[in-house]
């Protein structure tokens, strides 16, 4: 049976902090600054709580500055719009993340347009998703980016001209994905829970995202052979026998498509390593934007 080689997001991502660890050391030795990230997380979500705590420690291993702003779960509005404003106003604040997602009394879209555009590393400001639409230097969101750098190691160029499929449609990953992927001259499909035909659909791609937070739903037969297959999700499930520890599996059934896709990525250890190492790339390119 063929087997998919693997993409190794660990590596690149390390390879990339690495990279913006380098820069951040000649931006401190040139102006005596160290780029600053705010993160604010609202109320007590395990996941967001060790999503946060990674943060913070990456960014410090790369010696930029991190600002935590923990606040409780039934903080008003008005409340976390005063603080946006502070970090707004903060020279020493380059990048502002706040974890989502947010409680039901907070309107999310409120929050991310209320973010200085300049400072919005996580690219979910409509002004960010406008340049990035249109082809313009932007902010892009993390998760999408850390994608392509791994599609532009694996394919590089070939990949103009190729089908490529997102499986979601979410402001958060589908829809930038869609668009950094037709930045690649790819010819790009986007799936989701109402698309008929979805197995075919995927089956006519070179090139499958999975973004859809569903354990699995990809699976084998719908991948072409020889496809390049990036999985974004993330989803626990419980352990398969008594006794066994909780299972990471992605939104495609790997056993199944490591044995028809040309490459694949592992989760763990695909994406997800590479999405705060993008986290920290857009707070140091924030920097540069703001202080030059
Ligand atoms: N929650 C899950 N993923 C993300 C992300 O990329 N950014 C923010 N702000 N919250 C998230």
């Amino acid at each position: 049976m063929p087997s998919a080689q693997l993409i190794d997001g660990k590596a690149v991502a390390t390879d990339l902090r690495a990279a913006v660890a380098a820069r951040v050391g000649g931006m401190y030795a040139r102006l005596g600054l160290r780029p600053g990230l705010a993160v604010v997380l609202v109320g007590e979500d395990p996941a967001s709580q060790v999503y946060v705590r990674n943060k913070h420690k990456q960014t410090e291993a790369c010696g930029m500055q991190s600002f935590e702003h923990r606040l409780p779960a039934d903080t008003a509005q008005a409340d976390l719009l005063a603080l946006v404003a502070r970090l707004n106003a903060d020279d020493a604040v380059d990048g502002i993340l706040v974890q989502l997602p947010l409680p039901r009394q907070i309107d999310a879209q409120k929050v991310i347009e209320a973010i200085d555009p300049a400072k919005d590393v996580d690219g979910f400001h409509p002004i960010n998703a406008g340049r990035l639409a249109t082809g313009q230097p932007a902010l892009v969101p993390c998760t999408p980016l850390g994608c392509l750098m791994l599609l532009d190691r694996t394919l590089g160029a070939e990949m103009a001209g190729r089908h490529a499929v997102v499986i979601g449609r979410s402001n958060i990953v589908g829809k930038p994905m869609a668009q950094l992927l037709l930045g690649r001259d790819c010819t790009v499909t986007i799936a989701h829970s109402r698309t008929r035909d979805l197995a075919e659909t995927v089956h006519g791609a070179d090139i499958v995202i999975a973004a859809v937070g569903r354990p699995e739903m990809v699976r084998g037969f719908w991948i072409k052979p020889g496809a390049t297959v990036i999985d974004v999700g993330i989803n626990r499930l419980p352990p398969a026998a008594a006794g066994g520890k909780d299972r990471l599996v992605g939104d495609v059934n790997f056993e199944e498509a490591k044995a028809v896709a040309g490459h694949i990525t592992p989760v763990p250890g695909g994406v997800g390593p590479m999405t705060i190492a993008c986290l920290l790339s857009n707070t140091l390119q924030a920097a540069c934007a703001r202080r030059g």
